[in-house]
């Protein structure tokens, strides 16, 4: 379903970050797993007795300094070890959940990273149990649509991706799609290509990480080979014309995670992040938080700083606002419902 575009009035600028905090938009680029804050991360250790190599909160938080995005992952895994059981995950969610609610996010798809934790000997039925339950807490309790997105990790084999899928089997009915994420160099989207094509039997829906820093070669095969439904980043297709185009055409939504994009080095600054080239090429752009527990920000502070730094208006805020619900995996009915309330809090700020 296309959302038809809405001439939005100005808005001035000393007034557009409350918008943006006001605005009702859906998240679709999050690893739950990113969400660990540095002072969860040490009240889990105690709880399960496992020991982390770094003093304190300070110490820990002072090593996210980040030169790419291997140099990212390498501090991520290590952090997610202080998971073991239900309730850390359960924990972990609910409270990403209350600070998405608090940003005003009405829908979040959640991505998790089964592989780094089942390969510590974490069963499977543990981690889908704690997320699950968060979310299904979090509907009743903040009034959000929270489901879960099952990641394959790219720098392990397709076989070990197939594993995973087998050990996810029972619990297919609390999880509504798949990705692709970790290391990208090196590790092409069509390494992949029969473990995503048994998903798409399973009917399971289809993303995957692709042109954060590689390049837009992944970006289409990932569309092709792998015939994903939404790229995420996808940042380096603005490099391909024909791409571009052929995103626009098919309105693939590219979810955009600028804050990441800064902290790994993939643009110098924010005020040369590309956000407005894909937006006004007619791509069906969105912002999301990606790990803010690492990168310095939820939705809010995404959009806020995004804004600042690049001049987008508040016409700006509608489309990426718009494109989010556009871009969920909801009903018809639900992407309606949800623009109607966008276009009530536009109508406040007119
Ligand atoms: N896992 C968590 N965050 C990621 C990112 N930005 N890119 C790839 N894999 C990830
Ligand atoms: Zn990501």
């Amino acid at each position: 379903m296309i959302i038809t575009p809405r001439k939005v009035r100005e808005v001035a600028a000393d007034r557009l970050p409350a918008l943006l905090r006001a605005m009702p938009k859906a998240e679709l680029h999050i690893h739950i797993e990113g969400s660990l804050e540095p002072e969860l991360i040490f009240a889990l250790a105690r709880r399960n007795g496992v020991t982390i190599p770094y003093a304190s909160v300070e110490e820990l938080r002072a090593a996210y300094a980040f030169s790419n995005l291997q140099s990212f992952l390498d501090i991520y895994y290590a952090g997610a070890s202080v998971l073991l059981k239900e309730q850390d995950f359960h924990d972990m969610a609910w409270a990403y959940l209350e600070r998405a609610a608090a940003d005003n996010v009405l829908r979040t798809e959640i991505f998790f990273d089964p592989q780094t934790h089942t390969e510590r000997g974490v069963p499977m039925k543990t981690v889908v149990d704690g997320l699950h339950r968060a979310c299904v807490d979090a509907k009743a309790k903040l009034g959000i649509d929270a489901e879960l997105i099952l990641c394959f990790l790219r720098h392990l084999s397709e076989e070990d991706a197939f594993a995973t899928l087998e050990q996810a089997m029972p619990h297919l009915d609390r999880i509504i799609g798949v990705g692709l994420d970790s290391s990208e160099l090196g590790h092409p989207p069509e390494k992949f290509a029969r473990v995503f094509a048994r998903c798409r039997e399973l009917g399971l829906h289809l993303v995957a990480h692709a042109g954060e820093e590689g390049p837009p070669a992944y970006v289409w095969s990932a569309l092709d080979v792998l015939k994903v439904e939404r790229i995420d980043h996808g940042v380096q297709s603005a490099k391909d014309p024909a791409l571009m185009r052929r995103l626009a055409e098919d309105r693939i939504p590219l979810t955009v995670c600028p804050l990441s994009n800064l902290k790994l080095c993939v643009f110098p600054d924010l005020g040369q992040h590309n956000l407005r080239t894909l937006l006004d090429a007619g791509l069906v752009a969105t912002v999301n938080s990606d790990d803010p527990a690492y990168f310095g920000g939820y939705m809010n502070q995404n959009f806020t700083e995004t804004f600042a730094a690049t001049g987008l208006t508040a016409q700006h805020a509608w489309q990426l606002a718009a494109n989010s619900f556009e871009g969920s995996f909801v009903e018809e009915a639900a992407k309606r419902a949800y623009v109607d309330r966008l276009n009530a809090v536009f109508d406040t700020f007119a």
